[in-house]
């Protein structure tokens, strides 16, 4: 299975800024065959962003879109719009769960939606520190996966990653989140198998790429990157910042070869 790291710009970045910093980053990033370097930048740089980048060195993703493909939906941009200009698309992040109002239903739709685009969905899933503080962690993370998977066939789930983001180690909103350690990083990602093991079956549940995300760096990345179920990472803060950023790739590359 391929190592994913994958950046999520949020909404940062204009998109002349978006273009320099792809250009640094293109002049850094090798041809990888097993490492597969991802970034999300907001949906106006989608398209100058597509025709600047090098697929065989790095992939586009959308950071969020509608999962209808055409019509009367003001301000939306559907997944048949932005199909040609990324290959991954995220869905479910917690921002858009907990700031947005995203339900279970709209994130089903979401990856339904990607699946049919010939899109490759990243579902994200993770509980806030009041639900981890209740023991509801098992609990949350079960109904996001089977919620965001219903409709989701066995073989269309050989097509999904699923990145697990417990909300309070997501840095940037406001108080200083908390570091996941990675034993119970590792927990969350046997939980997760177990889950698509009793909906799906065992080579499914193993083959599913399982990313980590929450203030992850490059001071703490090969931490996540070495547990034996981590297929990679979903960065937000460190990708914004190119030394840090390609440090990570380095990092994930050496974990890689190091496995192998
Ligand atoms: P940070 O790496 O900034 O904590 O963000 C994680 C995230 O939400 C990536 O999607």
């Amino acid at each position: 299975m391929k190592t994913y790291i994958v950046g999520n710009w949020k909404m940062n970045f204009t998109v002349g800024e978006s273009s320099l910093f792809l250009h640094k980053l293109l002049q850094k990033v090798r041809i990888m065959r097993d490492l597969e370097v991802v970034v999300a930048p907001s949906l106006m740089a989608l398209q100058p962003l597509s025709l600047q980048i090098d697929r065989r060195k790095m992939k586009l993703a959308a950071q969020n879109f509608y999962d209808k493909d055409f019509g009367a939906y003001t301000g939306e941009v559907s997944v048949s719009q932005i199909r040609s200009l990324v290959n991954y698309a995220l869905v479910g992040h917690s921002e858009r769960r907990y700031i947005f109002g995203e339900t279970d239903k709209d994130v089903r739709a979401k990856v339904a939606a990607a699946l049919r685009c010939g899109l490759t969905p990243i579902l994200c899933v993770g509980e806030t520190a009041e639900e981890r503080a209740c023991g509801e962690t098992t609990d949350v993370v079960r109904d996001q996966v089977l919620g965001g998977l219903q409709d989701v066939s066995k073989e269309d789930l050989g097509k999904v990653i699923i990145a697990y983001e417990p909300v309070w180690a997501i840095s940037g909103h406001g108080k200083p989140a908390r570091v996941a350690s990675p034993l119970d990083v590792e927990d969350v990602f046997k939980l997760i198998r177990k889950i698509l093991s009793e909906t799906y079956d065992d080579s499914v549940a193993e083959s599913t790429p399982l990313l980590f995300g929450g203030s992850v760096k490059s001071l703490n990345a090969e931490s996540y990157l070495s547990l034996p179920d981590c297929n990679g990472l979903l960065i937000g803060g460190a990708s914004l910042i190119a030394p840090e950023f390609l440090d990570i790739i380095e990092i994930a590359k050496r974990v890689r070869d190091d496995r192998a």
